[in-house]
């Protein structure tokens, strides 16, 4: 090993320490969402997608959560349960498809359509969810608005999940609206096509925010931990992965002695508001107490949806 690189590992050993040292005075919880960098992940308690996240939120009993992702999912825990102090890491860290919606287009639709159900996908701001009956995640998309009383549903704001959930519950009129994930939607076929052609064998997982010729190569479709448990559990060797590069960390440590191998599109896709939330920032956050989430106006509007959900999803 060089130099360079057992100094940086000294470096990362002494902010690790500094961390679990923190997390004891300041008594938090710290969560992590798989998409941030795999050293962060690292120094969390727990790591999971935005439905374990938001779910863990509340049986928690720490009075500080520490978030490190994107202001959805704070907002989320916040919402969820109000009276603790929950902090991020780096406020600045957006979902940017969290904002594609707008209100008259909501407003619009309700005008028009009768037994409507405005169904908004978690990566949306507190305000968006105010909009919206009931919330889903994209593990549990499909199976709340099956569960749905509404025959017609207006799905916010992604589009690519939103078609997908059409396809998988026909018995629904789905609306969609025209948002997206920068980061998914840029995956195109060609690359897909490129990796399937380079690893024949390998089964393809994908996160339901890709478009639909994407979705149409995939041999799975699911949430990110969805995925991660699809391949930890898989008897096959080789894996094609759509999704953000960040779950390449937790289904390593999962399939850690296991023969197997996973390859992602070229460039290998990041969420850049993710990708903010580093181990530095967890400290300063830490140390400061800083970045703290403040509950939206009127947060019973917003928490509806939530609860919403997780009644209709069973937790
Ligand atoms: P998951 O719910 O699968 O964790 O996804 C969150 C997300 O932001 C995907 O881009
Ligand atoms: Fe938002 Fe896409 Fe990043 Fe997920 S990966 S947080 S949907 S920008």
């Amino acid at each position: 090993m060089g130099e360079d690189q057992s100094v940086r590992r000294d470096e990362k050993g002494a902010l690790a320490e500094r961390v679990t040292q923190l997390k004891r005075e300041r008594g938090a919880v710290v969560l992590a969402h798989y998409y941030v960098p795999a050293e962060t992940q690292r120094m969390a308690d727990y790591v999971g997608d935005s439905f374990y996240l938001a779910c863990l939120a509340k049986t928690l009993d720490a009075p500080t959560v520490v978030l490190c992702g994107v202001s959805f999912m704070a907002e989320s825990v916040k919402l969820l349960s109000p009276a603790r102090h929950v902090l991020m890491p780096e406020p600045a860290a957006d979902c940017p498809m969290a904002h594609m919606v707008r209100r008259e287009d909501v407003d619009r639709v309700r005008a028009e359509v009768p037994d409507l159900a405005v169904v908004a996908y978690v990566n949306t701001t507190a305000e968006v969810k105010r909009w919206a009956d009931v919330c889903v995640t994209s593990s549990n998309a499909i199976k709340v608005v099956r569960k749905l009383p509404q025959e017609n549903v207006l799905f916010i704001p992604d589009m690519n999940l939103g078609r997908y959930v059409a396809e998988q519950v026909p018995e629904k009129h789905v609306i969609l609206n025209r948002g997206y994930c920068p980061t998914h939607n840029r995956i195109g076929l060609g690359e897909v096509e490129a990796l399937e052609v380079a690893h024949p064998d390998a089964l393809v997982l994908a996160h339901p925010e890709c478009t639909r010729e994407v979705l149409d190569e995939a041999d799975f479709i699911g949430s990110t931990k969805q995925i991660i448990e699809r391949i930890a559990a898989g008897e096959e060797r080789e894996f094609i992965v759509l999704t953000v590069v960040g779950v390449a960390a937790e289904i390593t440590r999962r399939t850690e002695g296991q023969d197997k191998r996973i390859f992602f599109p070229e460039p290998a896709p990041i969420c850049p508001n993710m990708d903010m939330v580093t181990p530095e920032k967890l400290v300063a956050c830490l140390e400061n107490m800083s970045g703290e989430v403040a509950l939206p106006e009127d947060p019973r509007r917003a928490v509806g949806p939530l609860e919403r959900m997780l009644e209709l999803a069973g937790r």
